[in-house]
């Protein structure tokens, strides 16, 4: 099999470089280990920056999008019994869609097939080769071991992927920070009690209210990195819910019956450089944050968003000025998110137990950011996305 570019792995990056790869005329096939139903379904991050959405919609797949995403123009931050609304719109002049990954998955796959585009499922990645002069991924499809041949590879396989360990040692650096935490994230059958997401910072861990549709809720719990999923029934879930929620007058959560529920643990990671000879790296299988700051997928979609640029101006005119400025490029705006999720992350856990002083800290922070238009203004731009980093 051949083709120009080589994409392993059917998530947000390999599905929408293949997508743009295609609006260029440059060919592509998608391999993905998982099967079609299980990518559709897989339930993950929610919230689209507004140059997300714009890439969506500019490339043709913002029908069911405008119809189905939540257009939000404000989070609550909720601290020390009080909410507090930090109006993104009014400070940025730009807003975010609540959107689930799992639906911008689906409408990939719909628009790469619709196109006549190849996506192999149930075909799992073993081992590329040849990366400095003609490229070739071996995998396993239907029982059997195949090759395919291409240009370039791009590995959009996650952290756990094959691409970015095909890196000789000594090639990449690694960056990280693991944090004592996790989340344990609920989707529930329950109408949304809010129109804005809350981020709430409890003495007992951070709680966030997100949602996925009028009558579907999703929500997220922070609880030790070892924390058993076996160990938390749905009442205990609700239970801490509502401590943690329910601290401001007359609020209520709405509950009901839990459709899914699942533990990730939280990290940030970073691998430098993203590339290495016709190896491309993007979205999760080069960096990893904590949620807090929604960025995960929104990473993604920008890091592909440069390769489909690239790849069009090396096809076209035999440029490459932007294939070898890509890991430079893209790194700018991994680092910003960066160092926003962390800081979200580390206002809003319960950190230390033990050091009072870290929680004065932490009001501290909340309440400048929720009093100096100046600060808030900071968050804003940065949860929204900044258009040039
Ligand atoms: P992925 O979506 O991980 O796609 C990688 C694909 O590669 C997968 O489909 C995988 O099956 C495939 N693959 C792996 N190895 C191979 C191989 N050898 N051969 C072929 N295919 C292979 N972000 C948020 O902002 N908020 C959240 O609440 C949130 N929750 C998350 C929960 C979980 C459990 C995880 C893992 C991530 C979460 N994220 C969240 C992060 C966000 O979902 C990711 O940043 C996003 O999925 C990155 O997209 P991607 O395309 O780079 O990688
Ligand atoms: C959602 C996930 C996040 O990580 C976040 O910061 C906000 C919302 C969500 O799944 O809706």
């Amino acid at each position: 099999m051949r083709t120009q570019v080589g994409i392993v792995g059917a998530g947000p990056a390999g599905l929408m470089l293949s997508h743009l790869l295609h609006r260029h005329g440059i060919s592509s096939v998608v391999l993905e280990s998982r099967s079609r139903e299980y990518v559709e379904h897989r339930l993950r991050a929610g919230v689209l920056e507004q140059g997300s959405v714009d890439l969506l919609r500019d490339t043709g797949l913002g029908a069911r999008l405008d119809r189905e995403g939540m257009r939000h123009e404000g989070i609550e931050l909720r601290f020390d019994g009080e909410s507090h609304r930090v109006p993104m719109t009014e400070l940025t002049g730009r807003a975010i869609t609540v959107y689930g990954q799992q639906e911008v998955v689906k409408d990939l796959i719909a628009a790469r097939l619709d196109a006549g585009g190849t996506i192999l499922f149930e075909a799992r990645a073993d081992r590329l080769s040849d990366l400095d002069t003609a490229p070739v991924i071996h995998f396993r499809h239907q029982g059997r071991d195949e090759e395919l041949h291409c240009d370039f590879v791009v590995g959009c396989d996650g952290y756990h992927g094959v691409s970015r360990p095909t890196v000789p040692d000594g090639v990449l650096t690694t960056y990280e920070r693991t944090y004592p935490f996790a989340w344990l994230g609920v989707l529930a059958a329950a109408p949304p009690a809010v129109e804005e997401l809350i981020y709430a910072h409890h003495q007992r861990g951070f709680a966030l209210y997100s949602m996925r549709s009028p009558q579907i809720s999703r929500l997220y719990l922070q609880v030790p990195a070892d924390a058993d999923i076996a160990d938390w029934p749905d009442e205990r879930i609700w239970a801490e819910l509502r401590t943690r929620l329910e601290t401001v007058p007359d609020w209520t959560l709405n509950e009901g019956p839990i459709l899914e529920k699942s533990i990730t643990p939280l990290r940030s990671l970073v691998v430098e450089p993203m590339q290495w000879q016709r190896l491309y790296l993007a979205g999760d299988a080069v960096h990893i944050v904590p949620p807090t700051g929604a960025k995960g997928m929104n990473l993604a979609l920008a890091d592909v968003a440069l390769l489909g640029d690239a790849f069009a101006a090396w096809y076209a005119d035999g440029r490459t000025d932007l294939l070898d400025g890509y890991s430079r490029t893209a790194l700018r705006r991994v680092w910003r998110a960066q160092q926003f999720s962390w800081w979200m992350t580390s206002m809003l856990h319960q950190l230390d137990a033990d050091d009072p002083y870290a929680a004065k800290l932490q009001s501290a922070t909340l309440r400048y950011v929720t009093t100096s238009p100046a600060y808030a203004t900071s968050l804003a731009e940065n949860y929204v996305g900044l258009p040039e980093v």
